[in-house]
């Protein structure tokens, strides 16, 4: 069990351009107790309905087909990640699942700012969708989003750019 006390204290470092990234993928644990597929939808369905709300909503796709199939494609790459079923793997051809998925938002302009709104998005998802989870498993989902999220700026405050190479990102 958790409280939304406890959800919301989840903390957030912050990102160091060009600094090696450590992180862990979830454990399948977290998955199961979230409620496997069914309970990870939810979470990502509330989610991705947090986040037009939010100040990243211009990121996504505004066409309801469009934004239906993010959220959908989304989930299975969550599901996978915890160590579900592989349920993303046509996504990926061949190409490691964390890799593929640093290279995929290459395409955006992601800056610290967007990615702490991400995160505190994510966390009140959480809050809404996991509280029956135990707090230590629900520290370790966040621990890889709060690590493997830092692979995703790419947009610095000096205007600069730069691109994580994934050889820089260590999973331990
Ligand atoms: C832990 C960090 C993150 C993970 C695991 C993650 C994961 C994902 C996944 C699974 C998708 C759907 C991929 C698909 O279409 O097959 C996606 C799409 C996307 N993500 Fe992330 N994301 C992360 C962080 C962020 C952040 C910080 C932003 C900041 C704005 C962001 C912006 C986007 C955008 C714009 C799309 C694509 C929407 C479209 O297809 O038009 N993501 N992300």
């Amino acid at each position: 069990m958790a409280t939304p006390r406890e959800i919301r204290a989840l903390e957030l470092t912050p990102v160091e351009k060009a600094k090696e990234v450590h992180f862990k993928n979830p454990p399948v644990s977290f998955y199961e107790a979230l409620g496997q597929e069914e309970g990870m939808k939810d979470l990502m369905y509330d989610f991705y309905d947090k986040i037009y709300e939010s100040n990243i909503a211009h990121f996504f796709p505004q066409d309801e087909d469009e934004f239906d199939e993010v959220k959908f494609k989304n989930s299975k790459f969550f599901i996978q990640i915890c160590g579900g079923p592989k349920v993303y793997k046509d996504q990926t051809k061949d190409m490691e699942l964390n890799e593929y998925m640093v290279r995929l938002h290459d395409d955006f302009s992601i800056t610290e700012k967007s990615r702490i709104e991400w995160l505190g998005t994510m966390r009140e998802a959480l809050v809404d969708k996991a509280q029956h989870v135990d707090i230590e498993l629900i520290k370790e989902f966040w621990n890889y989003l709060e690590q493997f999220s830092k692979l995703t700026v790419n947009t610095f405050e000096d205007g600069s750019t730069y691109y994580a190479s994934y050889t820089q990102a260590k999973e331990d």
